[in-house]
C-alpha cells in the first residue's frame, strides 16, 4: 500500500514537472515537442492521480487553474512596489526631447541603449511568485493598491502556475499585460451576440472586464494572453545588469515575454523601430497602441530615478489612436452593387488612426438599432488598419434631448424604387437592379477593378461622371467609348484619355476566373469563380449548367448556384456578355479539373506571416495552380500551415490542432 502510494507521488512529480516543461515549450518557445494529445494524456493521467490520492493535491499542480470557488468581491492589495506608469511621446521631437534629457541627465554624449517593445494594449498586471509559486495576482489600481484577481489570472494558460527552474527568488513581482488577441475578441462578440450577451467595445476592454469577472469559470472560458515586461519587488534574485537580461531571466522561468523585443541604440535606433513595428501593427494577432523604451542599463536606471509616479528611464512611444469621439451629424444610406442600403454616419470630421474620418460605417440597420445609433449623438469611431472606419459605440451621457431613431426608407434614395428586406436578412435592398444609377455605378466599379477586368485609371470619380453624363449604361459602353469623348470629361486630358483607351484595350484580354467575377454575380467572390472555371472550362458550359451541375462544383452550395442560375436566366445579362465578346473581350481556355491533375489536389493550406520569396497572393496563386486550396483559417480540415516570418496566432492554433508547418521551402517541395 504505502508502495504505491510513493509510486504513485513520484509519477504525480513526474508529470507535474513534464507539464510545465511542455507548457514553457508551447507558450513560451512557440515550440511545442509533443502533439496536443499526448498533452492531453499527461493532464488526464495526472487528474486521475490526484482524484486517487487528494492529499497530494498542490495549488500549483497543472491541474488547478480553474478549481477556485468564485469570490464574493476583490481583496485589496498593496504592491510591494508601486506600479507605475509611463510618459508619454507623440512625436519624433518628444521621443527626441525624452533621449536628450536622458543623455543630459547621465551627461553622456554616447548613444544610449534602450530595450524597446511593443506596448500592449491590455490591463497591467502584478504577479507574486514566492520560490516560484504564483501566489497572488492582483490588478494596478492606483498604482500602490490594487485588486486581488488571483483567481482569475490562474486560469491565463501563459501565466505558469510554478516558475521552471532551479535558482529562483524568494519573492519576485512580475509586471505584465494581459490581453485578449483580435481573433479571440471576435469570437467572444460573435457568441455573445448569438446568445443576446453584452458585447465588448474592444480587445482592451474585454480583457479588463474579464478579470472583473467574480467566477473564475467565466474567465476561464475567456481567451486572454500574458506577455512580461519587467519586474516589481523582490527577494533573492540574482541582479543582472541590463533590463534586457531581466527579460531574459524571466524568460527562462517560463514567461513569455514580446517576441518583438530589441535592444536599439540611439534616438535613430528608437525612431526606426518605432516605423518598423507601425507598419507591422494591423498585421500583429493583437492591439498594441505604441512601443515602450526603456533605458537598458540599470545602473543609469536607478541614476535617472523618478517624477511623481513616472520613471525618467522610460517613454511610451505612441501610434495615433484607433478609437476617438465625435458627433455624428446625420445618417444617409448608400446603395452598393448588389442594391444593398448600408447605412453611413456623416460626422464631424476627426483624426483617428493617422487620418482625418468625416464618414463610417453602420453596416446595416440591426446594427443601427443594436447600438441605438441617432443623429446628434456623440459616437466613438474606431479605424484600424486599412479598414473602413465605423461607429463603434454611442457615449448615451452626452445624448442631446429630442433625438429620434433612424428609420429604414422605403424608397431608393437614388432612383427611388422601392426597398424590400427579405425576412431574416440584416439588409435592405433597392428593388431598381440597373435601373438604378448608384448600382450601376458600383456594378461598373466592381467591373474595373484591379481583380476583376483590372482597368487601370478607371476610378470611381470618372465612372460617377460616365454614368450621371448618360455615356455608359452597361460594361460595353465602356468599350464604345473614343479618346474624344473621355478627353472632355472633367479632370480629363488627352494623355489620360489615350492611357484609358490603352488600359481599356489592354483589359480585354483576361482570364475567365477574372471574367466570371467581373461579371459581379451574387455571391461569387473570386474563389467561386475561380473553382467554376477550372469545373467546367468555359463560359457556354457555366451558362448551360442547370443546379444540379452547379452544386456538383467544389464550393458551391444551393444558394450560390441559384444566383449564377438566375443570372445566366436573364436575358439582359446574356446579351451583354455576348456583347463584350464581340467587342473583342477574350479568355484562354481554362484548363479543367481532373482528379489525376495537381499534386495539391484535396490538400487546404493556410498562410500566416511574412514569406520571403513571394508575396502571400502569389502563394496562393501557386497553390491553387496545383490543384490545392487555400483558407483563411486554421481548423481540423487544415492540411498544411505556410508559415513566414513573424507568424500570427493561427501558428499556435495548427500546433494545437497537429498541423502539420512548412515552410516555403518544404511548401515547394510538396509539388
Ligand atoms: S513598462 C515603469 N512595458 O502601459 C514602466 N508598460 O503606463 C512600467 N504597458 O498600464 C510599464 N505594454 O501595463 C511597460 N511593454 C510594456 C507595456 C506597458 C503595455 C502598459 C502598462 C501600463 C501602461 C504604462
Amino acid at each position: 500500500m504505502a508502495a504505491k502510494r510513493e509510486n504513485s507521488r513520484q509519477r504525480i512529480a513526474e508529470l507535474r514537472e513534464q507539464l510545465n516543461f511542455h507548457n514553457y515549450r508551447y507558450y513560451v518557445l512557440d515550440d511545442p515537442v509533443i502533439p496536443d494529445s499526448k498533452y492531453d494524456r499527461l493532464l488526464r493521467e495526472l487528474q486521475d492521480l490526484e482524484v486517487e490520492y487528494p492529499d497530494l493535491i498542490v495549488p500549483d499542480s497543472p491541474t488547478q487553474r480553474v478549481g477556485f470557488e468564485p469570490v464574493a468581491g476583490f481583496a485589496d492589495v498593496i504592491h510591494l512596489e508601486p506600479m507605475l506608469s509611463l510618459e508619454n511621446a507623440f512625436s519624433e521631437e518628444e521621443l527626441a526631447a525624452f533621449d536628450r534629457k536622458v543623455r543630459d541627465r547621465l551627461k553622456s554624449d554616447e548613444d544610449i541603449e534602450y530595450a524597446a517593445e511593443p506596448k500592449m494594449d491590455g490591463a497591467a498586471v502584478s504577479l507574486l511568485y514566492e520560490k516560484g509559486v504564483l501566489v497572488r495576482g492582483a490588478t494596478r489600481g492606483d498604482g500602490t493598491r490594487g485588486e486581488d484577481i488571483t483567481h482569475n489570472v490562474r486560469t491565463i494558460p501563459s501565466i505558469p502556475l510554478r516558475l521552471l527552474g532551479e535558482a529562483l527568488p524568494d519573492v519576485l513581482e512580475v509586471r505584465g499585460e494581459i490581453f485578449m488577441s483580435l481573433e479571440g475578441f471576435a469570437e467572444l462578440n460573435a457568441e455573445a451576440r448569438r446568445e443576446g450577451g453584452k458585447t465588448f467595445v474592444n480587445p482592451r476592454n474585454a480583457a479588463a472586464g474579464s478579470l472583473r469577472q467574480l467566477d473564475p469559470k467565466l474567465t476561464a472560458k475567456r481567451p486572454l494572453e500574458f506577455y512580461a515586461y519587467g519586474i516589481g519587488g523582490q527577494r533573492g534574485l540574482e541582479f543582472p545588469e541590463r533590463h534586457s537580461e531581466i527579460l531574459a531571466t524571466l524568460r527562462g522561468f517560463g514567461l513569455r515575454i514580446s517576441p518583438l523585443n530589441r535592444v536599439v541604440s540611439g534616438v535613430d535606433g528608437c525612431q526606426s523601430y518605432y516605423d518598423a513595428i507601425g507598419k507591422r501593427r494591423s498585421s500583429l494577432s493583437y492591439e498594441i497602441d505604441g512601443v515602450v523604451f526603456k533605458v537598458d542599463r540599470l545602473d543609469y536606471q536607478s541614476a535617472l530615478g523618478f517624477v511623481s509616479r513616472a520613471p525618467r528611464w522610460a517613454v511610451a512611444y505612441k501610434f495615433p489612436a484607433h478609437e476617438e469621439m465625435t458627433v455624428l451629424r446625420d445618417i444617409e444610406f448608400q446603395v452598393g452593387r448588389t442594391g444593398a442600403l448600408t447605412p453611413v454616419a456623416r460626422l464631424e470630421p476627426v483624426f483617428v488612426g493617422g487620418v482625418t474620418v468625416s464618414n463610417a460605417t453602420l453596416h446595416n440597420m440591426d446594427e443601427v438599432a443594436r447600438k441605438d445609433v441617432r443623429p446628434g449623438d456623440t459616437v466613438v469611431i474606431r479605424r484600424a488598419g486599412d479598414v473602413i472606419p465605423e461607429v463603434v459605440s454611442v457615449v448615451t451621457e452626452k445624448r442631446p434631448r429630442k433625438t429620434r431613431p433612424v428609420v429604414l426608407p422605403r424608397h431608393c434614395p437614388v432612383c427611388g424604387s422601392d426597398v424590400v428586406r427579405v425576412e431574416g436578412e440584416a439588409v435592405a435592398r433597392c428593388s431598381g437592379g440597373l435601373y438604378c444609377r448608384a448600382q450601376r455605378k458600383e456594378s461598373l466599379r466592381h467591373f474595373a477593378s484591379r481583380r476583376a477586368m483590372d482597368i487601370e485609371g478607371l476610378g470611381a470619380k470618372l465612372i460617377d461622371q460616365l454614368v450621371d453624363g448618360d455615356l455608359v449604361h452597361t460594361p460595353v459602353d465602356l468599350y464604345r467609348l473614343d479618346e474624344e469623348t473621355i478627353a472632355g470629361l472633367d479632370r480629363m486630358g488627352q494623355k489620360s484619355a489615350k492611357n484609358l483607351v490603352r488600359a481599356l484595350e489592354k483589359s480585354k484580354h483576361t482570364t475567365l476566373p477574372r471574367f466570371l467575377y467581373a461579371l459581379g454575380i451574387r455571391e461569387v467572390g473570386e474563389a467561386t469563380a475561380k473553382s467554376l472555371a477550372k469545373h467546367f472550362g468555359e463560359l457556354d458550359a457555366i451558362r448551360r449548367a442547370d443546379l444540379d451541375e452547379l452544386q456538383s462544383v467544389e464550393d458551391v452550395g444551393p444558394i450560390v448556384a441559384t444566383h449564377v442560375d438566375a443570372f445566366f436566366g436573364q436575358r439582359h445579362n446574356v446579351e451583354v456578355i455576348d456583347q463584350l465578346v464581340a467587342a473583342g473581350v477574350e479568355w484562354p481556355r481554362e484548363q479543367r479539373d481532373s482528379k489525376s491533375r495537381g499534386r495539391l489536389k484535396g490538400k487546404t493550406f493556410v498562410l500566416t506571416g511574412t514569406l520571403s520569396e513571394m508575396t502571400r497572393e502569389e502563394a496562393k496563386e501557386l497553390i491553387e495552380s496545383h490543384g490545392g486550396k487555400v483558407t483563411g483559417s486554421v481548423s481540423g480540415k487544415t492540411d498544411y500551415l505556410v508559415c513566414g516570418a513573424d507568424p500570427g496566432s493561427k501558428l499556435a492554433t495548427a500546433q494545437k490542432l497537429g498541423v502539420t508547418v512548412l515552410d516555403e521551402e518544404q511548401l515547394r517541395s510538396l509539388y
